[in-house]
């Protein structure tokens, strides 16, 4: 992803190749002499540990766990290892760099939470943090996730459809489309704090969706994945997943859904709006202006020098679903 200053969103190695292969090629250019101390330090904020180094520490985050109906996995979709989607993250309120989530939110307080429903709609509601496990039936879904950034896992969530929580609200004729906010916690999100360590954005995280999109069944409210409750660098309490397109339409540890009239500006539209659009499904025949979006580096078991490259699928493979909500529209434009 890219963001303008600094310069930190840009396809670097560590962006498509998975972290520990990452980590293990930095050490042993480091011991070949090739990476000084100084590059180390130059990517570290001062307030990150900026051991590149250590293996990575189980969490310190009591996750609970759930009572879903599993999903039956009829594709045969090979999942990444637990280990690989809470180490390997996006979430820049929790730093810019993939390892750095899982470091600095380990004291992230998900309880209390209040999530507020609101806008265009006859019942508008407020959920706290029991609601969100306990007022919907959970199950579970496995979808793949594709980085805009040219990487992909397959997750195993767990949540309920956002129609389902739509439904409960009765939105009315007005409601064309969904706004939802992250938390805004300076003192609890060192990245929203140290515009460095969060990637230069303009804080709270917000994305949006057309009403269709955030009817269709496959769009989803989740609340764990691999069985538990979510960690705080997935997104804990709540975050969104919307398979068929970019990761960072997927926002994290939502505190706000509002349903509007007009399409909201969105955090990376509004950052570069000629790389990311409002609409960003997957799509492997629309490059991003400075890399292919025909491919993708698959973060699943591989060694070190892993290639797991595999060819991206249009919509991410969830076409039959969701291709009908873009009939008429021209995706180039409108990426
Ligand atoms: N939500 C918030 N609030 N902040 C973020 O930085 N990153 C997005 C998305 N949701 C992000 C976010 C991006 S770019 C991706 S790819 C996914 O989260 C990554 O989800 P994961 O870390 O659970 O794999």
């Amino acid at each position: 992803m890219l963001i303008k200053t600094p310069k930190n969103c840009d396809l670097k190695e560590n962006h498509v190749t998975p972290e520990n292969v990452y980590l293990n090629r930095r050490e042993v250019l480091k011991g070949m002499g090739f990476l000084g101390a100084g590059a180390l330090l130059a990517s570290a904020s001062a307030k990150v540990n900026a051991n590149w180094f250590t293996k990575d520490e189980p969490s310190k985050f009591k996750t609970t766990a759930l009572t879903f109906t599993p999903d039956a996995n009829s594709e045969q979709l090979i999942l990444t290892p637990e280990s690989k989607v809470t180490t390997h993250n996006n979430f820049y309120e929790f730093g810019a760099q993939k390892h750095q989530p899982a470091e600095l939110s380990q004291q992230f307080k998900v309880n209390p939470w209040q999530l507020s429903i609101s806008g265009e709609c006859a019942k508008p509601m407020t959920l706290d943090y029991d609601d969100l496990t306990k007022m919907f039936t959970l199950e579970e879904r496995i979808y793949r996730l594709r980085c805009v950034e040219a990487w992909s896992m397959v997750v195993p969530w767990i949540g309920f459809t956002l129609a389902d929580l739509l439904k409960k609200v009765l939105p009315n004729s007005s409601a064309k489309y969904v706004v939802f906010e992250t938390l805004h916690d300076p003192e609890q999100m060192p990245g929203q704090a140290d515009r460095r360590l969060g990637g230069g954005i303009s804080y709270p995280y917000v994305e949006g969706l057309r009403i269709d999109e955030a009817m269709n069944p496959l769009t989803l409210m989740s609340v764990g994945l691999y069985g538990k409750t979510l960690p705080p660098q997935n997104g804990a309490p709540i975050r969104l997943v919307v398979p068929w397109k970019y990761g960072f339409k997927s926002i994290k540890s939502i505190v706000s859904i509002k349903l509007v009239s007009e399409q909201p500006k969105t955090t990376w539209q509004q950052l570069a709006p000629n790389e990311y659009g409002f609409y960003a499904n997957v799509n492997p025949k629309h490059d991003h202006p400075r890399w292919s979006q025909a491919s993708e580096r698959h973060i699943s078991t591989g060694g070190l020098f892993a290639r797991n490259r595999i060819k991206t699928l249009a919509f991410n493979g969830y076409g039959e679903q969701v291709a009908h909500l873009y009939k008429n529209m021209d995706l180039h434009k409108f990426f």
